[in-house]
């Protein structure tokens, strides 16, 4: 009797070891096509977003004095909110497994790496590029909380908060030798 019930609790914790443990062949495949290369979101989705926020506070200086240019309407501000939503996923579409970092060298400049080494790079130090697209991440919803407060002051300084997590990603995977870049 004793036995027996021995016998069905392990039955039972096998039972539920097997049921947990997937076989390797039903593992469902990705359901995402990262079809653009980290290039082209780059010049495609980045520039044309981020471009809006930083150009969003300008100060014009004239012979009339000088002048501070920033969002004013519901539709200025709509409008610099659809950028930055937009800008701030593309630090999870950089994150997408498989996705190639170009399709061809089309550097000029020395100190960047060639495609094939930043991906090898990627590669080997991922848990730094995941910490920089989460940065980049992290500023852009700083951004998007000054525009959801329509704070001036609080867009301004998250400009340079954005540049630099810009800055720190290149610096360590597309130019990693050149200490000033000028880009
Ligand atoms: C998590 C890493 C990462 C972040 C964050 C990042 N980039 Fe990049 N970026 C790259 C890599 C890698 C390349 C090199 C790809 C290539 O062009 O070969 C690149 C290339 C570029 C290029 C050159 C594209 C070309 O013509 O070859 C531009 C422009 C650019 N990034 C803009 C930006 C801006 C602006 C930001 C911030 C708003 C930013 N990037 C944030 C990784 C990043």
């Amino acid at each position: 009797m004793k036995n027996n019930f021995i016998l069905s609790l392990a039955l039972i914790v096998f039972g539920v070891v097997a049921c947990e443990k997937k076989p390797e062949s039903t593992k469902e495949e990705s359901p995402f096509r990262p079809t653009a290369t980290i290039q082209e979101l780059m010049l495609s989705v980045v520039d044309p977003n981020v471009d809006p926020i930083w150009n969003s506070i300008q100060t014009i200086s004239n012979a009339d004095g000088v002048e501070e240019k920033h969002p004013q309407t519901d539709q200025e501000w709509a409008t610099l909110k659809n950028h930055a939503v937009t800008l701030r996923e593309v630090a999870n579409l950089l994150l997408m497994d498989g996705r190639k970092v170009a399709t061809s060298n089309t550097s000029t400049v020395a100190a960047e790496l060639s495609p094939d080494e930043i991906e090898k790079l990627i590669a080997s130090n991922r848990p730094a590029f995941i910490k920089n697209a989460h940065d980049l991440h992290e500023a852009v919803t700083q951004a998007i909380v000054a525009i959801d407060a329509r704070d001036v002051a609080a867009l301004e300084a998250t400009g340079a908060v954005i540049d630099q997590a810009c800055e720190k990603c290149h610096m360590q995977f597309w130019y990693p030798g050149d200490k000033r870049p000028t880009q």
